[in-house]
């Protein structure tokens, strides 16, 4: 409507068209999103809608007018509805593209840690896996014992005389005799050498790896710690059989070329002759190399099977005869992966296994390396 005053448009309703249309445009062009663009479509094309409004008053209108009004007003429509939909497309891709960038995924980065890489392998476990592993392949089988043992098969079928003082030098914890047998927690693996002998006939190859007990504590020494025993009986295994699978053994588990051992006559009652093996090695600024230098240490326990022990055993010692060894896992660990703590090996401390521990699906193996 013109003002008092003013110059009366000649076109009033080509000025309201243009202006609902620029109108509309910039509402629709400043649309932010999906909803605010639905308002301004309502808003001008909806039942109430402004452009809806103005079709509704070509009912009204003379055939002539219909004609000029109707298509201004149609063409407004149309611009209207494309301008929307070429919006809703811009915001559409607007929204894709900010989803896509929030979205990203680096398939670079590495994966989330699961329990599984989180997880580690005692040392422990980890070294009898090793031992298994070495001696499996010079035909070895493993065998295994109860932790609780008669007091026969720890010492008396073992060849220790009855109160004769090597029963006490081990240090043993006694049980409650249960119906009249004594019980104690194995000395040592030897019993596990009786169990074997008792229940197969030779050949004979076995390593027996478990628990043992005595009552001792200091930074070497814990009550509870780990052997290896080995047990080889036929009818023509001798000392240089020992000498050359010790060899072996060592040489494979401290993943050197080769070492050099040297016997020492010792005493087990179970063993005739019998030897302290010590393993050559260089300590240098408080570290220990195996396989080379000239110092020994001193490593395990070995001797020809007595023929007391085969006999009582139930084997003939005028066919059969063999040697064993017991080695102390828990000292082979330390000096191999350079503990100086025994204790810290019962801690479980979970720090200590982070350190010290190994990747559950890093099987050792004599291919692929032991340690690696
Ligand atoms: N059982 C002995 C010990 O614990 C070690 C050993 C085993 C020695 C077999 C000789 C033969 O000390």
């Amino acid at each position: 409507m013109a003002e008092p005053g003013q110059i009366p448009n000649p076109w009033p309703e080509m000025t309201d068209i243009a202006t609902l249309e620029q109108e509309t445009l910039r509402q629709i062009a400043e649309a932010a999103d999906e909803a605010a663009l639905e308002a301004v479509r309502l808003a001008a094309l909806g039942k109430k809608g402004a452009i809806s409004a103005l079709l509704a008053t070509l009912g009204k209108m003379s055939p002539e007018e219909r004609k000029t009004e109707g298509a201004r007003i149609n063409l407004l429509k149309d611009k209207a509805t494309e301008a929307l939909a070429a919006r809703r497309a811009e915001l559409a891709k607007e929204a894709l593209e900010r989803r896509l960038a929030a979205e990203t995924l680096d398939v670079t980065l590495p994966t989330a840690t699961s329990p599984l890489t989180r997880g580690r392998i005692h040392p422990i476990s980890q070294v009898m896996e090793e031992l298994s592993v070495i001696f499996a392949d010079m035909g070895f089988a493993v065998a295994e014992g109860p932790d609780i043992e008669s007091d026969d098969f720890n010492f008396t079928k073992l060849n220790f005389p009855e109160g004769h003082p090597a029963r006490e030098m081990q240090d043993t914890f006694f049980l409650t005799p249960e119906a009249g047998e004594k019980k104690l927690l194995r000395t040592h693996t030897s019993p596990v050498q009786v169990r074997t002998m008792i229940a197969q006939k030779p050949p004979i190859r076995v390593i027996c790896p478990g628990r043992v007990y005595r009552c001792d504590f200091d930074q070497t020494h814990t009550p509870m710690f780990h052997q290896v025993e080995g047990l080889v009986i036929d009818e023509t295994t001798h000392m240089g059989h020992l000498k050359w699978v010790l060899e072996e053994f060592l040489k494979n588990f401290f993943e050197v070329k080769g070492v050099r051992l040297r016997m020492r006559p010792s005493f087990f009652p179970f063993t005739e002759p019998s030897m302290e093996v010590d393993v050559q090695c260089r300590r240098q600024g408080g570290e220990i190399r195996f396989g080379e230098g000239e110092d020994w240490m001193e490593i395990l326990g070995c001797g020809m099977v007595h023929p007391n022990v085969l006999r009582n055993c139930g084997i003939d010692p005028d066919v059969h005869q063999g040697f064993a060894f017991g080695v102390g896992i828990d000292r082979l660990a330390m000096l191999k992966y350079g503990m100086s703590d025994l204790r810290a090996f019962f801690d479980a401390d979970t720090r200590w296994l982070e350190h010290y521990g190994f990747r559950p699906l890093d099987f050792p193996t004599l291919a692929g390396g032991l340690s690696a």
